[in-house]
């Protein structure tokens, strides 16, 4: 559907045309008056210098032009030459029915779909989850869904860590701790057992300790390199244990991402761009874009306009083994090979913002990817504790996804028992829909470049701009349309009239902005604007609410309206709240 901002927009230029003016005077933005207008238009002013006229008067002259219009209701000029503009209520009523008629709530799918890759998640095998890799998996899982409501075609690939020294870390440490295990006798030629020798607690513990253990112990960090190398050279025992992490490792993972609601497309892994390595490398030599630096092979990426300096891509290390980067690129190689992707987003902690400025420019250097093809860093700020440092357990410890999760859902249960709306045995399960909100929300409302503050005790609130507070809003909405439901009442799309009371218009007016904010959420890669929106929506309602009795309202028609307007207001939270990527729970 065509936004009423573009609807207004057109009107005024018509007007700006009638009266003499120029067209292109008649954009129009959003009140920053909501007291006075709701929409502005401030071409007058603009155009008083071309017409050398004073805007008061050029203002007045548009305005004449619309006395008879259908989509405005007041237009007024406001010195110097303001005109200050208010949406016509019939036609308001009219545009909203049509959402409610409109089988993507008035969203415009995109023309032609693209394909667009998401890299996200990000998580490294056998290491715990936590909270770093929360960020990603939030932010990530909330594009994609605004992306595959506006048409795309959106694949998540959570482009697994398994290539790096951890796991020769893991494999000399359970060397040491168990040197009988059939992986470690090179003369065994037979199956090794389907059974890990491991489980994902003792995993756990096992890469903690062989990690400290390798940065104090020269000696062992030299085996465990050793031991990667090997792996990565195909030692048979090695692998088998490889895949035993990798099992063991990934069950875990998806059981994490499945408790957040977090759900890939690809189980993809650093590995699996292995394979490409040497035909890049081979490539990039043929073609001279790789040259030889210190032993290194490097590709230069600085540019002419630089102003700061970027370093070259390294390619291979002089003793020839691969690096991140390496994997990267031969990652890219696949994907263009596997998907033919448009755009592929790279949701990563900030930190590696550089990293990824080499490895795109690499990429278009050397044409591993389509011109065409976009290539996004979609970089997020740091999670930090109260304290303004990032997030740590109370001991000091890296906080593992779990724990939070937990600490939330207990949090929230607390709140939830207190508030003792819903039986006991429902409670455990709200508690963790509602847990949810809490965390996602609570990252997604801040821009997500920026570092933010990670607080329990806000983020659980019921009021105020949280999680709990929309699904607390939403759950308001749903149980006036069951009891609406529960007394005989049907509901009906498209009956809401105009609005008889400013609280009642405003909250149509929210509804009526439902497009353009997930267009220009999708546009800017933004989520918060999403959260700012539901923010404004839920309070516009409860304005609304609190002034209006709905059920006990004696003039049918009137009444079937509203519940029409509020079940218009419910799937679009519900519809924004999915995108976001959490939900409601029938109670509260
Ligand atoms: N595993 C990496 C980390 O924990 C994140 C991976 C990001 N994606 C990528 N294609 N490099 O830092």
């Amino acid at each position: 559907m065509i936004k009423i901002a573009d609807l207004i927009t057109e009107e005024m230029q018509q007007a700006f045309r009638k009266a003499g003016y120029e067209t292109s005077y008649g954009r129009i933005s959003l009140s920053n008056r909501p007291d006075l207008c709701e929409y502005q238009c401030n071409g007058a002013m603009a155009a008083a210098k071309a017409y050398k006229k004073a805007p008061f008067i050029i203002a007045n002259d548009v305005t004449v032009q619309l006395e008879d219009s259908e989509i405005l209701e007041e237009v007024s000029v406001v010195s110097p030459g303001f005109i200050n503009l208010k949406v016509n209520r019939e036609f308001l009523a009219a545009y909203l029915n049509r959402i409610q008629q409109d089988e993507y709530l008035s969203i415009e799918k995109v023309k032609e779909p693209r394909t667009v890759m998401i890299d996200y998640g990000g998580p490294n095998v056998a290491k715990p989850l936590h909270v770093g890799h929360l960020r990603s998996a939030i932010i990530g899982e909330s594009l994609k869904r605004i992306g595959r409501y506006m048409g795309d075609k959106v694949i998540g690939d959570v482009h697994l860590g398994d290539w790096g020294l951890q796991m020769g870390l893991i494999i000399t440490e359970l060397k040491e701790l168990q040197p009988e295990l059939v992986y470690f006798d090179s003369d065994y030629i037979g199956e090794y057992p389907e059974e890990a020798p491991f489980t994902i607690g003792e995993l756990e513990q096992i890469y903690p300790a062989a990690s400290a253990k390798s940065k104090e112990d020269e000696a062992f960090k030299e085996k465990a390199m050793e031991a990667t190398h090997q792996l990565q050279q195909g030692n048979r025992g090695y692998i088998a244990l490889w895949n035993h992490i990798m099992n063991v490792s990934v069950t875990d993972l998806k059981r994490n991402y499945k408790k957040l609601d977090v759900e890939f497309d690809l189980w993809k892994k650093e590995s699996d761009a292995q394979p490409y390595i040497p035909d890049m490398v081979q490539y990039m030599k043929d073609k001279g874009y790789a040259h030889l630096d210190q032993g290194a092979l490097v590709v230069d990426v600085k540019e002419e306009d630089d102003t700061k300096e970027i370093p070259p891509c390294m390619i291979l290390k002089s003793d020839g083994a691969s690096l991140y980067n390496t994997t990267d690129l031969a990652t890219i190689v696949e994907r263009m090979k596997l998907f033919q992707p448009d755009e592929i987003i790279y949701v990563v902690d900030k930190r590696q913002e550089l990293y990824f400025t080499q490895v795109f420019r690499c990429a278009r250097k050397t044409k591993l990817i389509d011109e065409e093809t976009k290539l996004t860093f979609q970089g997020f700020g740091t999670m930090n504790g109260k304290d303004g440092k990032p997030f740590k357990t109370r001991e000091g410890g890296v906080m593992r996804l779990e724990t939070l999760i937990h600490e939330i859902n207990e949090e929230m249960y607390k709140k939830i028992v207190d508030n003792r709306s819903v039986k006991d045995k429902d409670a455990r399960k709200t508690a963790e829909i509602v847990g949810l909100s809490a965390i996602k929300y609570g990252d997604l409302s801040n821009q997500a470049s920026k570092d933010y503050v990670f607080d329990i005790d806000r983020f659980t609130s019921f009021e105020g701009n949280t999680g709990p507070y929309i699904l607390y809003t939403t759950v308001r909405i749903k149980s006036i349309l069951n009891r609406y439901a529960e007394e005989g009442g049907k509901l009906q799309k498209g009956n809401i009239q105009s609005a008889v009371s400013e609280s009642e218009k405003a909250l149509m007016l929210e509804a009526a902005k439902f497009n353009t904010v997930v267009e220009t959420a999708y546009e800017e890669k933004a989520p918060h604007k999403i959260c700012s929106y539901v923010y404004d929506f839920a309070n516009a309602f409860n304005r609304f609410y609190h002034e209006t009795k709905i059920l006990s309202e004696d003039n049918e028609e009137q009444k079937e309206s509203w519940i029409s307007l509020l079940n218009l207001v419910r799937e679009i939270l519900e519809t924004c709240i999915d995108m976001l990527g959490f939900s409601a729970p029938e109670r509260m």
